[in-house]
């Protein structure tokens, strides 16, 4: 399955991520790709706000993973850009199973070491304000998640 989302704008990617955010559920998994600038972390704002987090979000860098806990879920924010490849330290894996939602900014880096059932939205910038997105769901819960979304 493989479903297109046009936005039009960063408020149409807010409003998308919120509408996720209201189909959460705990270890829910969102994979995020698409090059620099083109809405990977305006999405993990939006999801975040939902979920009543006051914060501001920013990429994590140095220690690729952030967690947040003042919203109605934990929220563990990765951006494994900057991770050197072939590292196995971050155990990225520990996370998925502990309660709340991830969701990793350039997740094909690690694509080897993501669950089977996920969600994976790639971003593809079309010009300045325009964004076409390709959502492809892994497993019944997410092929369920994402009909009820778009
Ligand atoms: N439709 C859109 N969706 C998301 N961001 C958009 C859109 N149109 C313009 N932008 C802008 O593009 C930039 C996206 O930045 P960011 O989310 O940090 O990208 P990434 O995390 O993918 O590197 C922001 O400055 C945002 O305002
Ligand atoms: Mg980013």
């Amino acid at each position: 399955m493989n479903f297109k989302y046009t936005s039009k704008n960063e408020r149409d990617t807010m409003t998308l991520a919120q509408n996720f955010e209201s189909e959460k559920f705990p270890n829910m998994v969102i994979c995020l790709d698409g090059e620099l600038g083109s809405g990977k972390t305006v999405f993990v704002k939006g999801f975040a706000k939902a979920l009543g987090i006051e914060e501001n979000i920013t990429s994590p860098t140095f220690n690729l993973i952030k967690e947040y806990d003042s919203g109605e879920l934990p929220l563990y924010h990765m951006d494994v850009y900057r991770l050197e490849e072939n590292d196995d330290s971050v155990g990225f894996s520990e996370y998925y199973n502990k309660g709340g939602i991830t969701i990793i900014e350039w997740s094909e880096i690690i694509k080897d070491k993501l669950p089977d059932e996920r969600v994976e939205i790639t971003f593809k910038f079309i010009d300045e304000n325009t964004r076409v997105l390709n959502i492809v769901p892994y497993g019944t819960v997410y092929e369920e998640l994402v009909e009820s979304v778009l």
